[in-house]
């Protein structure tokens, strides 16, 4: 028997102001973008924006149904559009912010388990990496080199081949 562990870094910034301005601005967007969820079941805004290999803009916010499980997470819309636009351009970076009528926006979020294995799928297809950059409309920001890094022995299609 041989104990394995996995471990990772990331960047953590005290706040928005700390980071390049190109990271700054895909945050700001980002937070701009929690403005067109339709959350109102949950309350609480996800807005995410991608910036692709290409130079071009994709956004995505969290779409929710009465029928609580065909709601979408905003990470997920977002993948689905930038798939649908600009299939096969890698994304190279997503910043993530949210806003809430019922809790403090003042800390990172980090994606949910299945916008985790939406993610890795993106990477696998494009070989690419996507670089997550996370906050709220204030406090810390943290940056992720790979949002791969977030799921851990993941499955992928390698297993179908
Ligand atoms: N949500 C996202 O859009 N992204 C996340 O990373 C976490 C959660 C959404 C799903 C649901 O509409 C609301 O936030 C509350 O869970």
């Amino acid at each position: 028997m041989k104990e394995s562990k996995f471990e990772f870094n990331y960047n953590v910034f005290d706040s928005i102001d700390e980071l390049p301005e190109d990271q700054q601005k895909l945050l700001k967007q980002a937070r701009e973008v929690t403005a067109q969820a339709y959350a109102p079941y949950s309350n609480f805004q996800v807005g995410a924006i991608a910036k692709l290999a290409n130079g071009e803009i994709v956004s995505g916010s969290n779409q929710e149904n009465a029928s609580f499980p065909v709601g979408l997470c905003a990470e997920r819309v977002l993948l689905a559009t930038a798939s649908s636009m600009f299939p096969r351009i890698p994304i190279e970076s997503i910043a993530i912010s949210y806003k809430s009528e019922n809790v403090n926006s003042d800390h990172p979020i980090s994606p949910c388990g299945i916008c985790r294995q939406a993610l890795q799928e993106y990477k696998g297809r494009v070989s690419h990496p996507v670089q997550l950059i996370l906050g709220g409309m204030t406090g810390p920001v943290y940056v992720i080199d790979s949002a791969s890094r977030l799921l851990p022995l993941a499955f992928t299609s390698e297993e179908l081949r």
